[in-house]
């Protein structure tokens, strides 16, 4: 069915804008992003009409950078895939607008993708080696995606074949690194500061608790750890207090504490998902998969099972993921309808009834 095997991909469903030519759902030509940290680092989170308004600026320069990295013209691929949700209604839209306009003027297949497929999918990617060795992660595997938005547990039989297992019942993991940095005053986002504190801290220092361990289910809640942090910063932390050397081995030592309650925790509830579905593969995708304290532990807890993790570029929003899955979207004859609008609420549909 395809031609030159291409697809130009296009994701704004937060604050990256990204493009990326992918081929054949596995081989990355180009992943260019432009971030939007800097834009609402000073706010503590994302601003979505702020997100709005910079994926207006970005979009074309990011699509003629991804052109540019790859070496290929839009009119050269086979279709034109896009983020349909979910996401921020506003920021979805111009990713989708974008992509139809594309679409109707090259006269290529529209195919809109899910993003939290698409992150479980990140680990299939050519460039997303496994500890397997080999580099080529495959079906079925359990994959534990975490991030700003999402944390759940899902098995998945095929690239577009999932069965949701559980899912957080209140904040996602990310958003409980980005409030507990902000507690800390560490800023925004909160993930990559805190792991990087985390090694300079004592995990035993403060007892955090490690939600939903103890239950029978495939679920998650971060909020409760989040207010225990809230509880012991009030009661060790004067926040009029100058930082000196004490207090910021106590912020190491917060960090620290967190850190290894969010890890024990999320290795805690894929380990028992592996054992009671037999699965011997585990694929961790999500901005918090970047986390290299969870890098390192999955690899020493769970011997034995094969582990996949993208690279960090591939962790974080990017539009290689929704290129790669795209594929075999249009392989499946999955095509868009050039008035297809975005959904902001789209959840990870559950195909394992069809499979
Ligand atoms: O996947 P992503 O880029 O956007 C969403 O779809 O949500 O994830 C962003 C989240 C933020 O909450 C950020 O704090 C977190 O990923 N994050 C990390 C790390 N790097 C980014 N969390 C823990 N450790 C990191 N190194
Ligand atoms: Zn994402």
């Amino acid at each position: 069915m395809s031609a030159s095997g291409l697809i130009l991909a296009i994701e704004t469903s937060c604050d990256e804008t990204a493009v990326a030519i992918v081929e054949r759902g596995r081989r990355i030509l180009s992943n260019a992003v432009a971030s939007q940290i800097a834009v609402h680092a000073p706010h503590g989170g994302v601003v979505p009409d702020l997100a709005a308004r910079h994926h207006l600026q970005n979009l074309l320069p990011t699509l003629a950078e991804a052109e540019h990295q790859a070496g290929v013209k839009a009119t050269e691929c086979d279709a034109i895939a896009v983020t349909k949700g979910p996401g921020l209604i506003g920021c979805l839209l111009l990713g989708v607008e974008m992509a139809k306009t594309l679409a109707a003027i090259h006269g290529k297949p529209l195919i809109a993708v899910n993003h939290l497929a698409a992150h479980l999918y990140s680990p299939i990617l050519e460039n997303a080696h496994s500890n397997g060795g080999n580099g080529s992660f495959t079906f079925p595997h359990l994959g534990l995606l975490i991030s700003g938005g999402h944390s759940e547990l899902v098995i998945c039989h095929g690239p577009l074949a999932w069965e949701p297992l559980g899912q957080t019942l209140d904040d996602a993991v990310g958003e409980a690194y980005d409030k507990v940095a902000k507690l800390l005053g560490l800023g925004y986002p909160g993930g990559p500061v805190i792991d990087k504190r985390a090694p300079e801290g004592d995990p035993t220092a403060f007892a955090f608790p490690r939600p939903m361990l103890g239950r029978d289910d495939d679920n998650f809640s971060f909020s409760g750890l989040k207010t225990a942090v809230r509880l012991a910063v009030e009661k060790t932390l004067d926040p009029s207090q100058r930082i000196n050397a004490s207090t910021n081995q106590r912020i190491n030592d917060l960090c620290a504490s967190f850190q290894a309650a969010v890890i024990d925790t999320l290795l805690g509830k894929a380990e028992r998902a592996l054992r009671r579905h037999r699965l011997q593969r585990l694929a961790i995708c999500g901005g918090v998969a970047a986390n290299r304290g969870l890098r390192v532990a999955a690899a020493e807890r769970l011997p034995g099972v094969e582990i996949a993790i993208p690279p960090m570029a591939l962790c974080t929003d990017n539009a290689a993921m929704i290129g790669g899955l795209a594929w075999h979207q249009l392989e499946a004859g999955d095509i868009a309808s050039l008035d297809c609008a975005p959904a902001p609420n789209w959840p990870l549909p559950n195909s394992s009834a069809t499979r």
